[in-house]
Formats: structure tokens, sequence, C-alpha cells
């Protein structure tokens, strides 16, 4: 299996310096990406192929769910880190349709920790929003729905992490987009931008 994707690897290296001779130069001499992408572990949701971006474009950080936790070291660090030395310009928190920690939450699936503890906000946010949520009758556009909402959530909570209102004082620009994935058809829609 390995070997497979080390030809891969051989191909994509032998394809960027066919395009341009000193990509790799570049990406050696460091990093400058304007974008961080929050957006979901999900195999189907690959940030830099959905936006036709490749590697050196994105900052990326991905979990369960595309969550904002402002308790989790590894989330807080790749958003500190974005801001405070890349100087992104723009953080995109990207959901998705058919998601299965979105789902899971919903259902209130029993699930063992730590992934429970993990996705018991959006079970919360989900009761927050019963009345909107009840009246749309498929359940899986009630879950594509709770998407939505939870990634609009997510730019809320950013909002209010302290590296964000340190760089809204010093008039470093920075502009949030709440994003959603329809992965049926693979288009990406803009929930909001703030
Ligand atoms: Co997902």
């Amino acid at each position: 299996m390995i070997e497979g994707l080390l030809a891969n690897n051989r191909r994509w290296i032998t394809e960027k310096n066919a395009e341009n001779p000193s990509f790799f130069d570049t990406l050696a001499a460091g990093q400058a990406p304007k974008i961080l992408w929050i957006g979901c572990a999900d195999s189907r949701a690959p940030a830099e192929q959905l936006l036709g971006l490749q590697a050196g474009d994105l900052f990326v950080h991905r979990n369960v769910a595309n969550r904002v936790d402002p308790q989790d070291p590894n989330c807080l660090s790749v958003i500190q880190y974005a801001i405070e030395v890349l100087k992104v310009e723009h953080i995109i928190i990207c959901g998705h349709h058919k998601c299965g920690g979105v789902r899971a939450a919903y259902d209130r699936t029993p699930l063992h920790d730590p992934i429970a503890t993990w996705i018991a906000p959006i079970t919360a946010l989900a009761e927050t929003h019963t009345t909107e949520l009840n009246a749309i009758a498929d359940i899986d556009d009630r879950c594509d729905r709770l998407a939505e909402l939870h990634a609009l959530q997510q730019v809320q909570i950013l909002q209010s992490l302290p590296f964000l209102k340190t760089a809204r004082d010093r008039h470093q620009p920075l502009q949030l987009h709440a994003l959603n994935y329809r992965i049926r058809s693979g288009k990406i829609v803009v929930l909001e931008n703030s």
C-alpha cells in the first residue's frame, strides 16, 4: 500500500517541477499562507483540492466536525500561530453536509469518550435550535442545517478568542468566513462573512 503512495509522491514531484522548476525551492524558503482553514477531518473534505489550491497556500486545522474549542490546546495553537506569526488575513470555518460528527451529535449516538465529549456541544446547539430543526421534515436535511448552524457558531467562538481581540486592537486585517461544503455536488457556499 505504501509503495503505491510513494509512487504517487514521485509522480507529484515530477509534475510540480515540470510546472514550476522553483516550486520546492520556494516552499523550502518558508510559508506565507494568507488563509487559515478550519475544517472537518472527513476524508471527503480535502481543503486544498476543494479550492484548487496547492502546497503553501493554506494553513490547516481539521478535526471531527470542524470545532473551535476554546479548551483545546491543539486547535488554539493553530489559530494563535496563524494570527500572531503567519498573520493570515482570512480564517475559514468550513462545515459540510452529511457530517458524521454532526449526525452522531444530533442522534445522541452512544459513544465513548473522548469523542462523546468532543461532539456534545453540537447536541447542545441542536437543542437551542429545536424549533427551526423540527420544522425540517427530512432528517438528513435537518442535520445538514445543523452543520450550517454549527459552522456559524464556530465563527462566533472564534470571535471571542483573545488572539482575535488582540489582532483587532492592532488593526491587523482579518476576515472570518463561515462556509458550507455541499458534499452531494461539491459546491462550497458562503454562510457568513465577518
Ligand atoms: Co464532518
